[in-house]
């Protein structure tokens, strides 16, 4: 459970992209233990059969749509079946993202296309479908999950950061032109983060592991911790917060000289 009352998204209907696997299943279930009915969308049919029915034996209402984010008829498809089945949408939470780690001169024409084409277009599109569809008429919410690289340099990760770097700007622009439908749009922005695809695919190039972390806090996150900022985002207690990319990251984004002083 978390710190919110399990009731503050009842009456809710939520779109999770990427909501079948990682930190977006984790999001979505806690979006369905807080009262929301959800429609997960990604690409792999059987991941989101399998997340749907471990929803529904908690007794939470799901629904799913297969969906590459990057395809904009595929993605105002889940947008039409998710109004048509629930009448309405609510909350959009663009998770859906790709990830390899590779040096620039590692990363093909197309690697660095496919990365811009789903974490940044992605979002676009989905945000795009959901506003025109249904958002602008009643208000409602955005959350997109990004990754803590504003303003530095990031080793092996340039694709990416290139395109969250777009995504934090997406944000920001998304929370202006639509704060007067009633509609919020923050973003959360993920560290390492334990039991992910993520994780095993960096620790062994960022030297974090899941028994420690050189993050401030010293220890790797959970993704319990990114589907409470989400949580948080959604709720009446945020209810002025709009166009920020909050850093749920253990500190690692703001710890430049990564120096530890002797503890009193
Ligand atoms: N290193 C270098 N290049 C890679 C790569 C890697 N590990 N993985 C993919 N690419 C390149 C491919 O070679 C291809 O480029 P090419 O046509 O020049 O060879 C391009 O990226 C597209 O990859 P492909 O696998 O054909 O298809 P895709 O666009 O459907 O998927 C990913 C790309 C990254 C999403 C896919 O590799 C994937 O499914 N990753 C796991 C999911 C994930 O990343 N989750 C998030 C964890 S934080």
């Amino acid at each position: 459970m978390t710190t919110f009352c399990n009731d503050i998204l009842n009456g809710k209907v939520a779109l999770v992209t990427g909501g079948a696997t990682g930190i977006g299943k984790e999001i979505a279930r806690t979006l369905g233990r807080h009262g929301a009915r959800l429609c997960i969308a990604s690409r792999k049919q059987e991941n989101l059969e399998a997340a749907s029915k471990e929803f529904e034996s908690e007794g939470l209402e799901c629904m799913w749509v297969p969906c590459d984010v990057r395809e904009a008829d595929q993605v105002e498809h889940v947008v039409r079946e998710t109004v048509r089945r629930f009448g309405g949408l609510d909350i959009l939470v663009n998770n859906a993202a790709g990830n390899f780690p590779a040096p620039i001169t590692g990363i093909s024409y197309n690697g660095f296309k496919s990365i811009v084409d789903i974490d940044l277009r992605g979002t676009y599109n989905v945000t795009k479908a959901a506003f025109e569809a249904t958002l602008k008429e009643h208000g409602g919410h955005i959350v997109n999950i990004t990754a803590p690289f504003e303003g530095v340099g990031v080793a092996m990760q340039a694709h990416v950061a290139a395109a969250k770097s777009g995504v934090d700007s997406l944000t920001r622009s998304c929370a202006v032109e639509f704060g007067p439908y009633g509609i919020r749009v923050n973003a959360v922005a993920p560290g390492a983060m334990a039991d992910t695809e993520g994780m095993a695919r960096f620790s062994s190039v960022a030297g974090e592991t899941e028994g420690g972390s050189s993050c401030p806090l010293g220890y790797i996150g959970a993704k319990q911790d990114i589907a409470n900022a989400v949580l948080f985002l959604l709720s009446d207690a945020a209810a002025y917060v709009t166009g920020q990319v909050i850093a749920v990251d253990g500190g690692v984004s703001v710890d430049m000289l990564k120096l530890r002083l002797p503890k009193d």
